[in-house]
């Protein structure tokens, strides 16, 4: 619809300018007089057309805007985000993508916006918190840098009024809880992380031996794990061996270390795992992406072949991870699809602030990601 508007518009310019220009008479003078006239026209319409052009986009981002979110006006709302590092190659996309749907699909203006670096820190983040609350935002959008943090701030938040989605990091299931009891205007916005457990057992199920290459009756692996106070490294390390022994697969657990999600401990912890067990090892699980291209690393440094003599699954579906998994460098990876995630917790935040009522937990789903759908992923991710 918008692009057919601004072709349309474009094509009544150019005819105008064009069919104008052609009136100039015979003599020289009168051309260059029709020469002028004819430039001053093309200017006016450029004008009128570039004008056109500009109350066309306004008007469909009005029109954008106020169907993403009703009669609500954004452009005064105040929005505090902490995430809870920067460098987190998740994370990132998951910021960028929030700030983008923020600002230009529900008109939020970006100065309002303020989006602080918690750094790893949790006495850090709680400062920026703090001063959120002094400063008066409207709403809170929280990757809280601890989880279990989440009590602490959710009764700070609650006392001076201002609503809090979190995202990304769950707090246990009692305070979520407590929320919905106490009526508290708290929230949570993430992925069900057993279910991308289960996605990762499910991809080494369905590869020709069922992660059994070496044929002795049972699969030893390897888990790098995230960060393990996070419950989303807790559940992919239980739910995807589960897959296998749910599946009446016999298992062997020859090393479990946490990598704390990041690709340089991911590829140190694989190549140890390498050099003390070498062959017997036939799955690297990794909790999720940005390990498994450092696993990858020590993959290949080693002389190992993934999808030949050894398999390897992450979870978040990084572009560069699904072009791994199209190359065959990667036996599957999982759709944390931080998409969705960013337009729920922001459309939540909205609900919030248009006085709805709001559910305590709201999940979006993970999506497989094999050789099969690798390249639609790729698409959609471009
Ligand atoms: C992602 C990780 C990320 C972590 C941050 C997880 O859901 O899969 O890549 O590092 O969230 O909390």
């Amino acid at each position: 619809m918008r692009s057919l508007k601004k072709v349309m518009a474009l094509g009544l310019a150019s005819t105008m300018v064009l069919s104008l220009a052609a009136c100039g008479g015979g003599s020289t003078e009168t051309t260059a007089a029709a020469t002028t006239a004819a430039a001053e026209t093309t200017a006016a319409a450029e004008e009128t057309k570039a004008e056109a052009e500009a109350t066309d986009a306004a008007e469909e981002t009005a029109a954008e805007v106020a169907e993403a979110t009703g009669d609500f006006d954004a452009s005064n709302v105040k929005v505090g985000i902490s995430i809870y590092k920067f460098d987190d190659n998740f994370m990132t996309l998951y910021r960028t993508e929030l700030e983008r749907y923020l600002t230009e699909d529900l008109g939020f203006k970006a100065e309002n916006i303020t989006i602080q670096d918690g750094k790893g820190d949790q006495a850090e983040q709680s400062n920026q918190i703090d001063n959120f609350i002094t400063a008066g935002v409207d709403v809170l959008i929280l990757n809280l840098v601890q989880a279990s943090s989440a009590p602490q701030v959710t009764d700070k938040c609650k006392e001076a009024g201002i609503p809090v989605v979190y995202i990304n990091r769950e707090p246990d299931a009692e305070e979520e809880e407590r929320w919905a009891s106490e009526g508290i205007q708290a929230t949570y916005v993430g992925c069900d992380a057993r279910q991308s457990g289960t996605f990762q057992g499910e991809e080494i199920l369905e590869t020709s031996n069922g992660g059994d290459i070496n044929g002795d009756g049972k699969v030893s692996y390897i888990m790098i794990q995230g960060d393990p106070e996070n419950v989303d490294a807790q559940y992919r390390t239980e739910f995807s061996v589960k897959a296998l022994t749910d599946a009446g697969v016999e298992v062997e657990e020859l090393f479990i270390q946490r990598g704390d999600w990041d690709q340089a401990k991911g590829q140190q912890l694989t190549q140890d795992a390498l050099t003390q067990f070498g062959d017997e090892i036939e799955v690297v699980f990794c909790n999720n992406d940005a390990m498994a291209l450092g696993a990858l690393q020590a993959i290949e440094a080693a002389g190992r072949k993934v999808n030949e003599d050894i398999y390897l699954v992450g979870v978040d579906a990084l572009t560069e991870c699904v072009q791994n998994v199209l190359d065959g460098k990667m036996t599957g990876t999982v759709f944390n699809d931080h998409i969705a995630q960013a337009k729920s917790a922001a459309d939540t935040a909205v609900k919030y602030l248009k006085g709805e009522s709001v559910d305590p937990v709201n999940m979006v789903d993970y999506v497989k990601v094999t050789t099969e759908n690798a390249q639609d992923v790729l698409d959609a991710l471009k």
